[in-house]
């Protein structure tokens, strides 16, 4: 194989894209592949089709360079690509813990009849361990081409970090049958192990497990400090001081402990519950148990919060308006998959209030999932007539706003902070009653 290898990205939502911008902006020739013809007229057209900071300028850049082009076509990617990044979703099965595999393998079958001889394909969909020995069978059976060979490479990126996380990752893990595997994988990512990066190179098992356990540990983690919360609404303490003080513990760390309305979006929820279904399929669901609780934990949360905000509320939601800042599933994204900002905004709806939410990115993606709320263009005329104000999703816009602004245009002056990221100090100065989850 030449030095650099010619890569494919096969799905373009948030990983794939992202991996294939950030490829060529490493300098690799890359096509992207995707069965939405829409999605790829869009990226063609220099259109990155979420909100992920620097990523548009680095797609519009890449796409001049003629490094970058994104096609429906398998015939194509499978003639064109050495190295063929899988990147479709595996979201949670509706109805089911598990995941589903569907985008999974329809990607994979479609891809091995098109391959050349020597190329490899390297998974990164977050997949159930097991996946990857089933894949290469299949490979191993239907492939024509020769030398042909499967790696799983899982993928870190944090959305709203993305492009940071892809262009200088904090490691590689590579799970390979061969050394000609690895090697080809080490070429697909020269510049990036030059920075340097640290590679982890394991078997298949190993390198799916990677990718759930971290997202199981932080998910715990954050859990962790959330059910340390509840035990501080019982005693009045004050878990933003309990988090910094743990945090001084150069064991435990200061980041992900951080205590408010827990976690959601497109991966901890659906990873940790697909993780324990596999155990139960694997005959080891007794190991995982305790996620349960983790999930557990962190859903209560969300009913805390409404609970916190009805209080506030003087016991009923009903007649009353309430302004809710933040629908993503935390800052600087438009993701609202598994949002607990917008959870909580719609059960409160449901009780009797009239909703009005905004949110700097994601409200037309919400207003999609939840027609019934109001959405307004502003946090002030969200706010506006509003009898309580609900801070849910901690933009920077959100902690950088003048409480006395915001005081002049609602009716009552209550605010109740999900995330724990607001200055109470501030706001109790300029005539409000602050509440927070976890603290008196
Ligand atoms: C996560 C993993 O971090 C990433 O490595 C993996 O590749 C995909 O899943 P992401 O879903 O983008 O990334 O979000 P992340 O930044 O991990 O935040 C997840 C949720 O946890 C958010 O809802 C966030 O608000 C919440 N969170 C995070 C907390 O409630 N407290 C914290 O201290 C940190």
């Amino acid at each position: 194989m030449s030095q650099r290898p010619r890569l494919t990205v096969i799905g373009t939502g948030y990983l794939g894209a992202t991996h294939a911008v950030c490829m060529a902006e490493l300098g690799f020739e890359v096509l992207g592949l995707d069965v939405e013809q829409g999605k790829v007229d869009k990226l063609n057209a220099g259109e990155v089709p979420f909100f992920e900071p620097g990523l548009p300028e680095l797609l519009s850049k890449n796409l001049e360079s003629g490094r970058l082009r994104f096609t429906t076509s398998y015939a194509e990617v499978g003639e064109f690509g050495d190295v063929h990044f899988l990147c479709v979703g595996t979201p949670q099965k509706k109805g089911e813990m598990a995941a589903d595999m569907t985008y999974v393998d329809a990607a994979f079958s479609s891809l091995i009849p098109h391959l050349r001889d020597g190329a490899l394909i390297a998974g990164k969909s977050t997949v159930p361990a097991g996946t990857a020995e089933r894949l290469a069978t299949q490979l191993e059976r239907d492939a024509k081409a020769s030398g042909v060979e499967l790696a799983w490479n899982p993928e870190f990126l944090r959305e709203g970090f993305a492009v940071e996380d892809t262009l200088r990752p904090d490691r590689l893990v590579f799970g390979v049958r061969s050394q000609q595997a690895e090697d080809k994988l080490r070429a697909a990512f020269a510049p990036v192990i030059d920075l340097p990066t640290p590679v982890v190179v394991t078997d298949y098992a190993t390198a799916q497990l990677v990718k759930v356990s971290a997202n199981a540990f932080l998910a715990t983690k954050i859990s962790f400090i959330n059910a340390m919360a509840e035990v501080c609404e019982a005693v009045g303490g004050d878990v933003t001081q309990l988090s910094k003080a743990l945090s001084y513990d150069t064991r435990i760390g200061g980041r992900f402990l951080h205590a408010g309305l827990g976690f959601g979006g497109g991966c901890l929820p659906k990873d940790i519950r697909a993780f324990m279904a596999r155990a139960g399929e694997l005959g080891v669901d007794q190991a995982l148990s305790f996620l349960k609780e983790v999930d557990a934990i962190n859903l209560r949360r969300r009913a805390r919060m409404v609970d916190l905000a009805r209080e506030v509320a003087g016991g009923s939601f009903g007649g009353m308006k309430v302004a809710v800042l933040g629908a993503a599933f935390k800052p600087n994204s438009d993701d609202i998959r598994d949002s607990p900002a917008l959870d909580v905004a719609a059960t409160i709806q449901r009780q009797g209030a009239a909703v009005c939410v905004y949110d700097p990115a994601a409200m037309e993606n919400a207003l999609v999932l939840h027609p019934e709320l109001g959405y307004r263009e502003t946090a002030v005329e969200a706010a506006r007539g509003a009898d309580l104000v609900l801070h849910l999703t901690e933009w920077a816009e959100f902690r950088e706003m003048d409480p006395a602004v915001l005081g002049d245009v609602v009716a009552g002056k209550h605010i109740v902070d999900g995330r724990n990221a607001l200055d109470p100090v501030k706001w109790r100065a300029a005539g409000w009653t602050y509440r927070a989850l976890g603290r008196p």
